[in-house]
């Protein structure tokens, strides 16, 4: 089996993974990382396989690299098998569903409106921090319904908790504090009385109040709509500004006709993938491209990778929005597939739609990325627009 000594989690390589992807795609459909115990499955072929095959990679025993943090998050849905992921689930998704969206797109169209409208007014702006960031923390902390100090702390926790998902490397030991503070606040302080009563938190509280789930999930389930909601969609947002302001022929076509955005969204998301890797381990014994893996190894599929796998996508460095890529693995796909998806593409659409009536060009000034364990894109994105 091929095996290669690389450090994804180096900081280089959080900068720029591509390089490193190409490398392993060329190395065969599996690798053996040496530095990490791990195997990676670098091709689209292999991980969309995987993702859909849970009785052979399990998520029970953790989605993440380093053995103590999949331990200690064993049982959150992210980090479940049926039948127990299908209860979590059921209830977790309940206010995700697309039905429920279309109930809050009024509030989520209004925010769009607001926050374009004043930054495009001043011409020159943050797009991570100013605009990308508005969105999720408006509509996230207000539907979720945390008291107030989580609301003012969600995005340092979030961040902590996904610096964790890499090995035990500084980054994550710098960022187990905040993940300790999160854990107590989830427990201590997100509890009934102290919950918005009409936010989703309280709702999972009423749902094993009816005896749908054990009580005992309810603080880490909490964890399951803060953690991923926020920087994955932030990121998300970030990216499109920065591809549209590197490819303005693409910024054209969309703006002519709308029906391009949820073909933007997807084309983005998979030619920058915000969250570039989670993990499954085998259950059996399991031949991948003539190479057979023990039971009990740890696997992970490179999302990141996968989506730019020139055997499914041609000429796949190319943005092109026309390539209508609704097969990309960037929300996962199989029973984890990202149960957040139809509120992410909202927030993009609703942004896009008031970006594109109003921006005829975005031009990048400075930038700076973001440096996390489990996630990857820009946390600075410096734009003027005319
Ligand atoms: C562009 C933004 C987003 C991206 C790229 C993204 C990415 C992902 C991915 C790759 C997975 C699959 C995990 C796996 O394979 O094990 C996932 C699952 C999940 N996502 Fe998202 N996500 C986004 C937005 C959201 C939002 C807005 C929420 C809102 C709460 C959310 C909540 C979740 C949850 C709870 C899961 C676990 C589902 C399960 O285990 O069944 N995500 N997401």
């Amino acid at each position: 089996m091929p095996s290669s000594q690389v450090d994804l989690f180096s900081e280089r390589a959080r900068v720029d993974p591509y390089p490193i992807y190409d490398e392993l795609r060329e190395l065969g459909p599996v690798v053996r990382l040496t530095r990490h115990d791990l195997y990676a499955l670098p091709r689209y072929e292999e991980v969309r396989a995987a993702l859909t095959d849970w009785r052979t990679f399990s998520s029970a025993r953790g989605v993440f690299v380093d053995p103590g943090i999949n331990a200690q998050l064993e049982g959150i849905t992210l980090c479940s098998d049926p039948p127990d992921h299908t209860t979590m689930r059921a209830v977790l998704g309940r206010p995700l569903r697309a039905d429920r969206m279309r109930e809050i797109t009024p509030r989520i169209e209004a925010e769009a409106r607001h926050i374009v409208e004043e930054l495009v007014g001043r011409g020159r702006f943050d797009a991570a921090t100013e605009l990308a960031e508005h969105l999720p923390m408006a509509v996230v902390s207000e539907l979720v319904g945390l008291p107030d100090r989580g609301r003012d702390k969600m995005l340092e926790w979030a961040a902590a908790i996904w610096n964790v998902q890499g090995p035990a490397n500084e980054r994550f030991v710098a960022s187990t504090p905040s993940v300790e503070e999160f854990m107590a606040f989830a427990t201590e302080e997100a509890v009934p009385g102290r919950l918005d009563p009409q936010g989703w938190a309280a709702h999972l509280y009423e749902a094993a109040d009816r005896g749908e789930m054990p009580h005992d999930k309810c603080p880490v389930m909490m964890l399951d709509y803060v953690t991923p909601s926020l920087d994955t969609t932030i990121l998300a947002i970030t990216n499109l500004v920065r591809l549209f302001a590197d490819n303005p022929d693409q910024w054209d076509l969309l703006r002519v006709d709308r029906s391009w955005i949820p073909h933007a969204i997807n084309e983005s998301l998979r030619l920058e993938t915000p969250v570039p890797q989670f993990s499954r381990v085998l259950t059996e014994e399991h031949e991948i491209g003539g190479v057979v893996l023990p039971a009990g190894a740890r696997v992970a599929l490179l999302y990141g990778s996968a989506n730019r796998d020139h055997r499914q996508y041609p000429d796949p460095t190319r943005f092109d929005i026309t390539r209508c890529p609704s097969d990309h693995l960037a929300f996962g796909r199989g029973e984890h597939v990202c149960v957040g998806m139809h509120l992410a593409r909202l927030e993009m659409g609703a942004l896009l739609e008031q970006l594109a009536d109003r921006v005829h060009r975005f031009e990048v000034v400075s930038s700076r990325p973001m440096i996390n364990n489990g996630l990857r894109g820009l946390a600075r994105l410096e734009v003027t627009v005319t």
